[in-house]
């Protein structure tokens, strides 16, 4: 396999060059859209401790949603089952930001990794956090093995100056008891797990905990257990990638989870982590050339869930 995954990794650029330019980077966050966005990077951490790199696989770019799957694995640690209770496991086939939805149905987040879902798993963090901030960093930088993983105040900054949306979601939720505490509290937290910096070799790293069985990757100790990862990866695969999730299963075929910086972070259960980054976005949110990647991927080691 070690060979196959750098021939294959040595064929990815090129692969990725026939997309350039299809997308833009995001801009409905002006801190964003300054990103430079021919970059290309791919990281992959196997489960037996290798890893792998291309392009710019250690260059930092803002995480933004994929800290979803962070957040709900450390409030999963610690609410089990029951957090299932205030947040569902289906897909939205909505923008990740819409409101519409909460409507008509009582203020119950469809999954985990819509904002709202993203907000009310916050909202249960916060229970169990004494330094939340802290906290969040403290357990990103044990996972990525790497004590430089860092916040980026301006893109913190510009998460709140453009952020009505997601007061909005706060206060419709709050006004269905589905949110406890105060609201500018959520807020803070919800945009600063958003506004990490991480890089691909720091996520691929991150996330291989997903890849075997909920162990941590670099300390004796469960992240999460068997059946928790199992349920993490499997919303990954539903609802990791907004509103294009049917499409990612039927390209790709294996969790993912994106984020509007342009990155995509894939599970292959069993075998390893991957993680791509480019920050050219299709219509729906996610990275063009991290998706061609995957697929690529996927393709060629003939590796997949199904
Ligand atoms: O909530 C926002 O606007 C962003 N910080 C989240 C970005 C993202 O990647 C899409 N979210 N699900």
């Amino acid at each position: 396999m070690e060979r196959n995954i750098e021939e294959i990794l040595a064929l990815v650029s090129g692969v990725v060059a026939d997309v350039q330019g299809q997308g833009k980077p995001a801009d409905y966050i002006p801190a964003l859209s300054e990103v430079d966005r021919s970059k290309f990077g791919m990281a992959i951490s196997t489960v037996d401790g290798r890893d792998f790199v291309i392009g710019d696989a250690e260059k930092r770019f803002s995480i933004q949603s994929i800290s979803k799957v962070f957040c709900l694995s450390m409030a999963i640690h610690y609410s089990g089952e029951a957090l299932f209770e205030r947040v569902g496991v289906e897909p939205s086939g909505t923008p990740f930001n819409s409101l519409s939805q909460l409507d008509y149905e009582n203020g119950l987040p469809r999954n985990p990794f819509i904002n709202s879902g993203a907000l009310v798993t916050s909202d249960i963090l916060l229970e169990h956090l004494g330094s939340p901030n802290q906290d969040f960093l403290d357990f990103v930088r044990g996972l990525s093995n790497n004590i430089d993983v860092h916040y980026d105040e301006r893109v913190y900054r510009s998460e709140f100056d453009h952020g009505n949306r997601n007061a909005a979601l706060c206060h419709y939720l709050k006004s269905f008891g589905n949110i406890k505490n105060d609201i500018s509290r959520i807020l803070d937290f919800y945009f600063y797990q958003c506004s990490l910096s991480m890089s691909c070799i720091d996520l691929a790293r991150a996330f291989r905990f997903l890849a075997q069985d909920g162990a941590h990757p670099f300390r004796e100790e469960e992240v999460v257990s068997r059946l928790q990862a199992r349920r993490i990866n499997s919303l990954m695969m539903t609802c990791g990638t907004y509103d294009e999730a049917g499409e990612f299963a039927f390209r790709v075929g294996l969790p993912c989870k994106s984020g509007v910086g342009g990155g995509i972070v894939a599970i292959m259960p069993g075998e390893m982590s991957i993680c791509v980054w480019g920050p050219e976005l299709g219509a729906k949110g996610n990275s063009i050339a991290g998706m061609r990647a995957l697929e690529f991927f996927v393709q060629k080691t003939g590796h997949s869930v199904f």
